[in-house]
């Protein structure tokens, strides 16, 4: 199984990415892990990313492909893209590499939570993007960055809309549902 999750900052990603992975035993691939712990491993990319990840904005998408092609290419299984493609050109470039392997996406789950509820969501947990400002910079690139990805996989018949308010699992059974 090859699972784009697509949503807005604090749409549920990450937490319903444990449960596809426990069920399905695919590998999760979130590229804001994947800068989180270069950041806290203070490598040289991660002192660059770290600015940009604390005012909201979307690091180059130079490192982020060259972050995430190597981990795709060395997969053998299912995997799910959390975080990633954030731009149309991120979902080119992925197409691209997924077509040179033969092995295309095959769905793209996104999650339709309202901003208010993300606000709330994310003002509780407080990770050290999580503050009033930068939740109001990422909606804004989530919206001219992220969103028309909507209208891109729609194009290509990929797209599943899951409600993504309410029992955290429940909206895992609307997602297993989805993609059985
Ligand atoms: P990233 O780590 O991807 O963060 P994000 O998109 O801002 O999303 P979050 O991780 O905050 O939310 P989520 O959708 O995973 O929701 P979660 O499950 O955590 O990116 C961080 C930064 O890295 C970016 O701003 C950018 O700078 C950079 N970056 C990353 N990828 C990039 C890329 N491809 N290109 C360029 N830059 C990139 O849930 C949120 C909260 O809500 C949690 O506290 C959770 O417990 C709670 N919650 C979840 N579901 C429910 C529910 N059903 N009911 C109640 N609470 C819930
Ligand atoms: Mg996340």
């Amino acid at each position: 199984m090859r699972i784009v999750l697509l949503g807005a900052p604090g749409s549920g990603k990450g937490t319903q990415a444990a449960n596809l992975v426990e069920k399905y035993g695919i590998t999760h691939l979130s590229t804001g892990d994947m800068l989180r712990s270069e950041v806290s491993a203070g490598t040289p990319l991660g002192l660059e990313a770290k600015k940009i990840m604390e005012a909201g904005q979307l690091v180059s998408d130079e490192i982020v492909l060259g972050m995430i092609k190597n981990k795709i290419e060395s997969l053998t299984g299912g995997f799910l893209l959390d975080g990633f493609p954030r731009n149309l050109n991120q979902a080119e470039a992925l197409d691209e590499l997924l077509g040179g392997l033969k092995k295309p996406l095959e769905k793209v789950i996104f999650f339709d939570v309202s901003f208010d509820v993300i606000k709330e969501r994310l003002l509780a947990r407080g990770r050290s993007d999580d503050n009033a400002e930068t939740i109001e910079e990422r909606r804004k690139v989530y919206e001219s960055e992220t969103a028309p990805l909507i209208n891109y996989y729609t194009k290509q018949g990929k797209l599943v809309t899951v409600e993504g308010v309410g029992d955290v699992n429940e909206i895992s059974q609307r997602i297993f549902k989805a993609l059985d």
